[in-house]
């Protein structure tokens, strides 16, 4: 561990972390949403002192002709909408996915909806793609000067789509094809959301025929979107849930279709791994990150990269810079984090940007 990361570790979780998860009484979404805000609030001089303090991401690489400063990003679902998109480098992000967004503005399910499992280092969260909408996120990018490929924050923003809750599993290609249209400009690459595990329908469309029509009609979309770079690059998120012969067969739509990468994983339904502490959460509905999904992210990372050259982001309970390596190890050529920048902050950032990761490809 480098000394940064110690010295921020050690800040945030004996001094940082209690006063947040203490604050606004404790509800995790309060604390989160204001976390946004402030972080989204920062002037440039403050966000130039956060940067001194933590780091810059080291390790850039090429994947799908993007190039990343460093290696570990935002995973989708801390910035729903593009609220805090110019702090994520200054903490020492090497990029960010915004969203999940969706064509229509939608509140998402009924709060309670967010649960912190800490003897678990976990989470279990049902909130459905709660958002402003494509068109208030293409907004919000617009006012700060974002286009595609001028790393205008810093690192290159990937952009999660989902489809809208009241539009129907039937109807999900042109409500996809709609966001796409509207967020393209401003996306270094796209993410499809194909796996979040609490709107009704949409893992179903991880499978063969409706994947095919949704990446084909996607990849069509974004290849008549004329810009310098050629077609935004669009990776496919999944699930963990799925069996071997599922994740096989997925991989080669993705490949067959334009698929540009994956993305893997997306949180779980399972409840393994759970301290005894935290079982009473077992029952609550909605997907579980953090310490619990470690060893299945990883495994669904190792045999993606074992058959296909499809680029893979490691994404899936990666809590400790060992995580990150071992997810490295297993053929990530990018990593995100979610739960364990909830519990660890930026300290883990940089303590994966201190590893020496030794590849520059
Ligand atoms: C509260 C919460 C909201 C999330 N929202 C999204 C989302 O909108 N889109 C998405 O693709 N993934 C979403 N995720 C999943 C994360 O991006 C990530 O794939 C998952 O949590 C596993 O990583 P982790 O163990 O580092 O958290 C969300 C996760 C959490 C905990």
């Amino acid at each position: 561990m480098s000394l940064r990361s110690a010295v921020l570790d050690a800040g945030y979780r004996s001094v940082l972390r209690p006063a947040l998860f203490r604050s606004h009484g404790g509800d995790p979404e309060l604390i989160h949403e204001s976390l946004i805000a402030l972080l989204g609030g920062l002037n440039p001089t403050a966000r130039s002192m956060l940067r001194l303090l933590s780091g810059r991401p080291t390790s850039p690489v090429t994947v799908a002709g993007v190039r990343f400063p460093g290696r570990v990003g935002v995973a989708a679902g801390l910035d729903k909408d593009a609220r805090a998109v110019e702090a994520w480098s200054a903490l020492g992000f090497g990029f960010a996915e915004l969203g999940t967004v969706t064509a229509l503005a939608q509140p998402g399910n009924d709060k309670p909806r967010l649960y912190r499992l800490r003897d678990s280092r976990a989470i279990i969260n049902r909130m459905g793609f709660n958002n402003a909408g494509a068109k208030a996120m293409a907004d919000r990018l617009y006012e700060l000067g974002v286009q595609r490929g001028e790393l205008t924050c810093g690192i290159p923003l990937g952009i999660s789509l989902g489809k809208s809750k009241v539009t129907s599993v039937a109807d999900a290609v042109p409500d996809y094809v709609a966001s796409l249209r509207m967020l393209a400009p401003y996306a270094d690459y796209i993410a499809i959301n194909v796996s979040s595990p609490n709107t009704p329908g949409l893992r179903s469309l991880q499978e063969g025929d409706l994947l095919r029509d949704l990446l084909s009609s996607l990849t069509r979309e974004a290849s008549q979107i004329t810009h310098p770079l050629g077609p935004v690059p669009i990776f496919v998120k999944i699930a963990p849930d799925m069996s071997d012969a599922q994740l096989d067969h997925l991989l080669g739509v993705v490949a067959d279709n334009g698929g540009r990468g994956i993305i893997a994983t997306n949180t779980t339904l399972g409840r393994d791994g759970l301290a005894a502490a935290d079982r009473v959460y077992a029952d609550q509905a909605g997907g579980l990150s953090g310490a619990p999904l470690t060893a299945r992210a990883l495994e669904v990372v190792s045999r993606i990269t074992a058959s296909t050259t499809l680029p893979v982001i490691g994404v899936g309970g990666i809590m400790t810079p060992d995580d990150a390596e071992r997810m490295i190890d297993a053929g990530a050529r990018l990593i995100q984090l979610y739960t364990g920048f909830i519990y660890s902050g930026t300290g883990l950032v940089a303590g994966i940007n201190a590893l020496s990761l030794g590849r520059t490809t």
